[in-house]
């Protein structure tokens, strides 16, 4: 049986743990060959590794999405050593919680230059490879899907800046998606809450320690709840855009 993303080439940014990984091993599965995005190549080798174990195919791509030169770098190769780009999940980030009234501004700095330049460098590089895929790829299609976070929607005390660069990742994919639809590239967007990752490991311990006791009660969400969502929005047929999906854990009430 053929499966749904043969033929296809993905790039998920972020792959070496959580969201990104289970994202990258469900597309695989799917049969897509997969450029794998992160720092820490170690991780990024296991991936690869275990998608090939499993039939698949994949890149490793060591890459710092902050700095432009690698985020362009990162894309080429993928078109250049698999062929194409038909996805795109921009899915890299880092959530810095805490109080705004004495916050260390270089965490405001890590948050804006992942969760937004990273983010823009990679729709930029990516954009005019995946409007061609659209004109002439397997499916006539192409995604490009950011995952942004119940905090793109819901502004909360203790969260100001990483609510700043979720918003803005809503704002943005929407003015994306209006440019290019029309031209068969969708752009989605994806809203998760809590999911167990190593998302709230950077967060200073002291501010964790309150946060924390929002969903000290909860059954989070798994990486590959997110990724099953992802996987989802990529394979509807060519005429069907899942603009925006909401996320929750069923207890998270907030
Ligand atoms: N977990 C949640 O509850 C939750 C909820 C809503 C939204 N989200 C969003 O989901 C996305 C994925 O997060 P996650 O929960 O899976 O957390 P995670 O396990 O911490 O994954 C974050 C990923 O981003 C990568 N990354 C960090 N800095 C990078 C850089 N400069 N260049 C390239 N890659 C970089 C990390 O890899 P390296 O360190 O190897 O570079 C890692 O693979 C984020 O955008 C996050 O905001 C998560």
């Amino acid at each position: 049986m053929t499966a749904r993303l043969d033929g296809t080439v993905a790039l998920v940014t972020g792959a070496s743990s959580g969201i990104g990984a289970a994202t990258a091993r469900a597309l695989a599965a799917e049969g897509a060959a997969v450029a794998l995005v992160a720092r820490r190549k170690d991780r990024l080798d296991d991936l690869a590794a275990g998608i090939g174990a499993a039939g698949g195919r994949a890149l490793v791509l060591e890459t710092d999405v902050t700095d432009q030169q690698q985020a362009i770098d990162a894309v080429d190769r993928t078109v250049a050593e698999l062929g194409r780009l038909d996805t795109v999940v921009n899915n890299a980030g880092v959530m810095l919680l805490g109080p705004i009234v004495d916050a260390p501004v270089e965490e405001w700095d890590r948050m804006v230059a992942l969760n937004v330049q990273g983010l823009l460098y990679v729709a930029h590089a990516a954009v005019s490879h995946l409007l061609a895929a659209a004109e002439d790829g397997p499916r006539r299609v192409s995604d490009l899907v950011n995952i942004s976070s119940v905090a793109g929607r819901v502004a909360r005390l203790g969260s100001g800046v990483y609510n700043l660069t979720k918003h803005g990742v809503g704002a943005f994919s929407e003015s994306l998606r209006q440019e290019v639809t029309g031209r068969h590239v969708r752009v989605s967007l994806v809203e998760p809450g809590a999911v167990s990752t190593e998302l709230a490991s950077h967060v200073r311990p002291e501010v964790w320690a309150q946060a924390a006791k929002r969903f000290a009660d909860i059954e989070r969400l798994e990486a590959d709840d997110i990724a099953d969502a992802v996987t989802y929005i990529v394979t509807r047929p060519r005429h069907v855009a899942i603009n925006e999906l909401l996320i929750r854990p069923t207890e998270q009430e907030g």
